[in-house]
């Protein structure tokens, strides 16, 4: 074919092609050859450099075979083709690729999952508070205390994100939190952003804040001892329009330079677009339409950024709808966030970890065990990087209170050990400890909540009540 192509069809588009417009008008003004002795000339010209040519690559292909001469990477020829890149040099030149990408994949490791334990100080306070807690340096740091040193966590949990202060706070012996988590094979990481602005001409729209000297804060982190970090970006979404097009862009740009400063730095950047589950009545397939839409651009902006994925980490949200929409079953949670995940994500990633958002502890290991029913052969490990969904009960078991400490830290371990089992895809429903561990009186009084719900419910159906009147018997129990 390649013979056929050189020596026989080459020579005959040749002599098919008319002689060049430019030098015929040469020949007629300045020659003063008769036109027919040019012509013959110039045709003989043509077909004996033609015929030239074709043996010439006939020979050099006899010696190097033609896919080789087509893939041929110029890598030591001079002036412009030298700089064809078969990889980034943030990727080649980058002193900690090997430690990223065997960091990104031990915390992502099967059976284990993240313990988001990152809020702000404001944040903190306030949790602390609504369980009679002072908010006071003190009583953070025994907080954090208390969710470090559980004995056992470091079997189901794989990483701790921490916020800027707890990162630099010891024990009450003295030892560094570092050191302790280190001590239990949990790997440290630091919440990097500096929070949430206001974007202006937006409704109420945000922007994460945080790039201005990162590379400097990253630096004094990794030598504190952390080796991932946390980047959220939040969008807000609803029946209409909102997230706009500027906010989608604005935060993707951001997490992608953000996940570059990370990497160049040593710290796994935990990639985290929320698409916020927020008031409203929208649906299931509206969230999943946005959080593809979102997690495709997210990723088009690393590939910008030379962010190498198979050292990141990806922190989404699970699908659901609006909070005034009907809760959805666990199936079409699961169903809509695989199909997100799929047509979004690329399989370099090692994994991803869902955050609890605003769902309930029990809600939070359901779904996520349905999520490997869904995908079984999913080619990221699924797993969770859960806030709310550990702490809630374990703060509420303290309530600061020196007698519950160890209480406490059970409640904590039981509550990994679930979506550990969960996302081994071996959690058995009815055992949570959640509803397990709750005061009898508590649950006979669920019970019976149910029980009236479902009956109230199902008469509303049958006399045609408002729609508004039954999502509001259905609103979801939120992990405050
Ligand atoms: P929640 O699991 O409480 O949503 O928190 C996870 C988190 O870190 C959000 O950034």
């Amino acid at each position: 074919m390649y013979i056929y192509v050189t020596i026989i069809r080459l020579p005959l588009i040749t002599l098919q092609r008319p002689i060049r417009p430019s030098l015929r008008c040469l020949t007629t003004s300045q020659f003063t050859f008769p036109t027919a002795k040019k012509l013959k000339l110039c045709q003989a010209m043509k077909i004996f450099s033609s015929l030239l040519l074709a043996s010439l690559v006939t020979t050099c292909s006899a010696f190097v075979p033609l896919n080789q001469v087509l893939n041929a990477t110029p890598i030591k020829t001079r002036g412009r083709f030298a700089a064809l890149k078969m990889v980034s040099r943030a990727e080649k030149e980058n002193p900690y690729m090997e430690e990223l990408k065997a960091n990104a994949r031990k915390i992502g490791g099967r059976g284990r999952g993240i313990l988001a334990s990152d809020e702000s100080n404001a944040t903190t306070g306030k949790r602390l508070e609504a369980v009679g807690v002072e908010n006071t340096e003190e009583n953070r740091r025994k907080w954090r205390e208390l969710l470090y040193t559980a004995p056992g966590l470091g079997q189901y949990i794989s990483g701790a994100i921490m916020f800027d202060e707890t990162l630099y706070q010891k024990t009450a012996e003295g030892k560094p939190f570092v050191d302790v988590l280190a001590e239990q094979n949990i790997i440290p990481g630091i919440k990097v952003d500096t929070g949430l602005q206001n974007m202006f001409g937006t409704d109420g729209e945000t922007a994460t804040q945080g790039l201005d000297g990162l590379g400097d804060r990253c630096k004094a982190y990794y030598k504190q001892g952390a080796r991932f970090a946390k980047w959220r970006a939040v969008l807000k979404v609803d029946d209409r329009d909102l997230p706009s097009e500027k906010a989608i862009w604005e935060n993707a740009h951001a997490l992608a330079r953000y996940a570059a400063i990370a990497q160049e730095n040593g710290l796994v950047p935990i990639v985290e677009p929320e698409v916020t589950l927020g008031p409203g009545a929208y649906s299931i397939e509206r969230t999943a339409f946005i959080s593809e839409r979102v997690n495709s651009i997210v990723m088009n902006w690393l590939n910008r950024y030379d962010v190498v994925l198979d050292a990141i980490l990806l922190k989404p949200n699970m699908i659901l709808p609006g909070l005034d929409a009907p809760i959805a079953s666990k199936e079409e949670v699961a169903k809509y966030t695989v199909q997100v995940m799929k047509r979004s994500i690329p399989p370099a990633v090692p994994s991803i970890h869902f955050l609890s958002g605003g769902m309930g502890e029990e809600e939070a290991t359901l779904n996520l065990q349905q999520l490997q029913k869904e995908y079984p052969d999913a080619p990221w490990s699924l797993t969770f990087s859960y806030g709310r969904a550990l702490q809630s009960s374990t703060l509420k078991t303290w309530s600061g209170k020196q007698e519950n400490w160890k209480a406490a830290q059970d409640i904590l371990v039981k509550l990994a050990q679930a979506n550990s089992q969960a996302q081994l895809g071996q959690f058995v429903e009815g055992t949570h400890p959640d509803g397990k561990n709750a005061p009898v009186f508590i649950s006979i009084l669920r019970f019976v909540l149910g029980g009236c719900m479902r009956l109230i419910s199902r008469q509303a159906v049958e006399v045609d009540v408002s729609i508004a009147q039954r999502k509001k018997s259905q609103k979801r129990p939120r992990c405050k």
